[in-house]
C-alpha cells in the first residue's frame, strides 16, 4: 500500500522534475540572434517563450533596434510567463560572448520581383562581417545561417568561420517543409501535427519535395491525394516565399522565426532531431564541396551526421539540377573573393 502511494507520488513528481531538469540545463545557456528584424526578432521571441536559453542576446547594426526589441520581447515574460533573458546591443559583440548558438538573420530581404539570389552582393559582405565577431566571441558556437541567398550565405559563412562543417549550417528544409506540410494538412482537413516529409536540395524554385517520404500519420501521402494535386502543392512549395513576398511586399518572418528556433531547439536540448538542413556535402550524394539541403541528425555537436537516402532514379536528376543551380551562384560568391 505505502509503495503504491510512493510510486504515485513518482508519477506525479517525474514530468516537474524532468521540466527542472530541461530547465536547468540550459540554465547558464546563452543564445544569440544577429539581426533584429522580422525574423530575428520572431525568433528571438519564440526561444524566450519556450525558454530554450536564460539569455537570449539580439544585436542589429541600427542604433538602438536591438534593444528596444529584446526590451519589448522581455516585457511580455510576466503576461507569458517565462524567465528567459533578453538582451539588445548595438553591434556590440562582447555581448555575444560565448554563445552556443548563433542565428544570423542579418541582410536584405526580398522585394517583390527580386529573386532570393539577387541579395548576394550585399548579404555576402553584411554576413562575412558578421561571421567574423561571431567566432572572435564564440569559437565553438553552432551557427546558423538565414540571410538569402540561404545556400551561398551559409558558403560564405564557412569560408570566413574556418571551423568544422559540422558548426556551421542553414535553415530552408525546416521552413519549406512546413510550407509544404501545411499545405498537405489544409488539403485534406487533417491536424499539420501528423504530417512527416522530407524536402532536398537549395532554397529556391529547384527545391526537391520528396513525395515518396511524404506521410500522413504514417499513411503514404500518395495513397491520399492524386498526382496532380501533389504536383500542385509541390508547385505553391516552391514558390511559398515568393507568395508571401507578393502579399506582404517583404518576405516571411513568423514561419522562418519559428523555424531556425526549433533548430536552435534541437542542439541546445541535444534533440537529435532530423530536419532537412542546408549542409556542407563531402561525398555524401556523390556530390562533393557544396552546401545543399539534406536531412540531417541535429543535437548538441551541431550536424551529427548526414543521413543518406536511398534515392530513384528520377529524385537524383532533381537534386542534381537543384545542386547545379546552387553552384552557379556559390561561384558568383567565388569571384567575389568574400574569403580573401
Ligand atoms: P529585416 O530587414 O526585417 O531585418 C534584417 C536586419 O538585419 C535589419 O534590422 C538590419 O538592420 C540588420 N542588419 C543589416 N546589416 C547588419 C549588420 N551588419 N549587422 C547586424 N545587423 C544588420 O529582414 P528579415 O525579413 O528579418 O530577413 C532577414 C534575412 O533573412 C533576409 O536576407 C531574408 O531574405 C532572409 N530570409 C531567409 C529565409 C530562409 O528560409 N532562409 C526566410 C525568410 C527570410
Ligand atoms: C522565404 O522563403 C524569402 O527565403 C524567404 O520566405
Amino acid at each position: 500500500m505505502q509503495s503504491k502511494t510512493f510510486s504515485n507520488k513518482c508519477a506525479t513528481f517525474a514530468p516537474l522534475l524532468a521540466r527542472y531538469i530541461i530547465r536547468s540545463n540550459t540554465q547558464e545557456m546563452k543564445v544569440t540572434v544577429i539581426g533584429a528584424g522580422n525574423v530575428g526578432a520572431t525568433c528571438a521571441n519564440v526561444l524566450a517563450q519556450k525558454e530554450i536559453a536564460n539569455e537570449i542576446v539580439l544585436l542589429d547594426i541600427k542604433e538602438g533596434f536591438a534593444e528596444g526589441k529584446a526590451l519589448d520581447i522581455w516585457e511580455t515574460s510576466p503576461i507569458n510567463l517565462y524567465d528567459s533573458r533578453t538582451v539588445g546591443s548595438t553591434n556590440d559583440y562582447s555581448k555575444t560572448k560565448d554563445s552556443e548558438v548563433v542565428v544570423i538573420t542579418s541582410g536584405l530581404p526580398r522585394k517583390p520581383g527580386m529573386s532570393r539570389d539577387d541579395l548576394i552582393a550585399t548579404n555576402a559582405g553584411i554576413v562575412k562581417m558578421v561571421t567574423e565577431n561571431v567566432i572572435k566571441y564564440s569559437p565553438n558556437a553552432k551557427i546558423i545561417i538565414v540571410s538569402n541567398p540561404l545556400d551561398v550565405m551559409t558558403y560564405c559563412a564557412y569560408l570566413t568561420a574556418k571551423v568544422d562543417r559540422s558548426q556551421v549550417f542553414g535553415m530552408a528544409g525546416v521552413l519549406d517543409t512546413a510550407r509544404y506540410r501545411s499545405f498537405i494538412a489544409e488539403e485534406l482537413n487533417v491536424s499539420p501535427k501528423d504530417i512527416q516529409a522530407v524536402l532536398m536540395g537549395g532554397h529556391g524554385d529547384t527545391m526537391v519535395p520528396l513525395t515518396r517520404y511524404t506521410t500522413v500519420g504514417g499513411i503514404p501521402v500518395t495513397e491520399l491525394l492524386s498526382e496532380d494535386k501533389l504536383n500542385e502543392i509541390i508547385e505553391r512549395t516552391k514558390f511559398g516565399g515568393g507568395e508571401i513576398v507578393k502579399l506582404l511586399g517583404t518576405s516571411a518572418w513568423y514561419a522562418p522565426g519559428a523555424a531556425a528556433a526549433q533548430m536552435v531547439e534541437a542542439i541546445v536540448r541535444d534533440q537529435k532531431r532530423i530536419f532537412p538542413v542546408c549542409a556542407w556535402l563531402d561525398g555524401e550524394y556523390g556530390m562533393k564541396d557544396l552546401y545543399l539541403g539534406v536531412p540531417v541528425v541535429l543535437g548538441k555537436g551541431g550536424i551529427e551526421k548526414i543521413i543518406e537516402l536511398d534515392l530513384n532514379e528520377g529524385e537524383k536528376a532533381m537534386l542534381a539540377e537543384s545542386a547545379e543551380a546552387v553552384r552557379n551562384v556559390m561561384s558568383v560568391l567565388d569571384n567575389m573573393n568574400v574569403d580573401a
